[in-house]
């Protein structure tokens, strides 16, 4: 397999052309720590896959979502998205991604509208130096109406409930227009009926346009049947990964047992 490390841009075009994410024995230690907070984490994710990340607190999962998305350090291993390794363009592989970090929330006297934080997303089309044009207002917009919040467009940010916050920054990361959305909890501050509609809203997307989607989860029993594949994360390792015939029996409110062993194990 042809692959690229020093600057020279050489893409890899099996990655390219089949695999959105390609993590190879991957770990993650964060400054200051002396034990890696995942390890030896290996996964192809394709274009346009469906998949749900699942796991106990501290099991890794933000982790391995910052380390796709380029932000952290590797300590080992390699991670390729759409065919570009994140280590040398990290910038090129974020233009692709639309993510939404997990619990993110603003400050109460941030001055930002939500719009203008829905055309944050777009910074990459629109170039930081220039105006936004009709198109992306228009996008904008609309996310923020798939949401059901267009209405608070031009309130400030920070001055948006939790759950409001949340819709802004999905918001955003549609707006993008992504060939990736990574999203960490993306869920967890809405309201039942948002619970029920957004996600669903998510999974039509990543049908429609072929949108590649990894979303992380507590909410397991919520998981879109559009779900195939279901990866369990514990103790920083990936402890399942399961396909089709299991994706969804895994999470079974009858079958709790096929989950209970994950939640107790630790990096060695
Ligand atoms: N900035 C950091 N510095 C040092 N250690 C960190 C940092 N962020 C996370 N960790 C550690 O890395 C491990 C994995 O954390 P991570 O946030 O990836 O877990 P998680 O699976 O997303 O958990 P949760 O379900 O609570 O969101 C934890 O042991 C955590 O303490
Ligand atoms: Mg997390």
């Amino acid at each position: 397999m042809e692959e690229e490390e020093g600057k020279t841009k050489v893409k890899n075009k099996a990655l390219e052309e089949d695999l959105a994410i390609f993590l190879e024995d991957v770990s993650t230690i964060y400054e200051g720590e002396r034990r890696p907070a995942i390890k030896g984490v290996s996964i192809s994710i394709r274009r346009k896959e469906l998949v749900y990340i699942v796991g106990p607190n501290a099991s890794g999962k933000t982790t391995l979502l910052e380390t796709i998305n380029g932000l952290l350090p590797l300590y080992k291993g390699r991670v390729f998205v759409l065919g570009l390794n994140v280590r040398t363009y990290g910038n090129e592989v974020r233009r692709e991604i639309g993510y939404v970090p997990q619990d993110f929330m603003f400050d109460p006297g941030e001055p930002y509208k939500a719009l203008d934080v829905v055309l944050m997303g777009r910074y990459g089309k629109i170039g930081i130096l220039r105006r936004p044009k009709e198109e992306d207002l228009r996008k904008a917009m609309e996310t923020l109406r798939l949401m059901g919040i267009d209405d608070q467009a031009n309130k400030p940010v920070g001055k948006l409930s939790g759950g409001q916050q949340q819709k802004v920054m999905i918001a955003r990361a549609l707006a993008k227009e992504p060939k990736i959305l990574l999203m960490d909890e993306p869920f967890s501050n809405l309201d039942p009926d948002s619970r029920e509609r957004i996600p669903e809203l998510i999974g039509r997307l990543h049908e429609e346009r072929g949108l590649t989607t990894v979303i992380v989860t507590h909410d397991v029993h919520r998981i879109s049947r559009l779900c195939r594949r279901v990866i369990v994360m514990g103790g920083g390792r990936i402890v399942a990964d399961e396909g089709p015939e299991n994706a969804l029996t895994l999470l079974d409110t009858s079958r709790p047992h096929i989950l209970g062993g994950v939640w107790h194990h630790d990096v060695a």
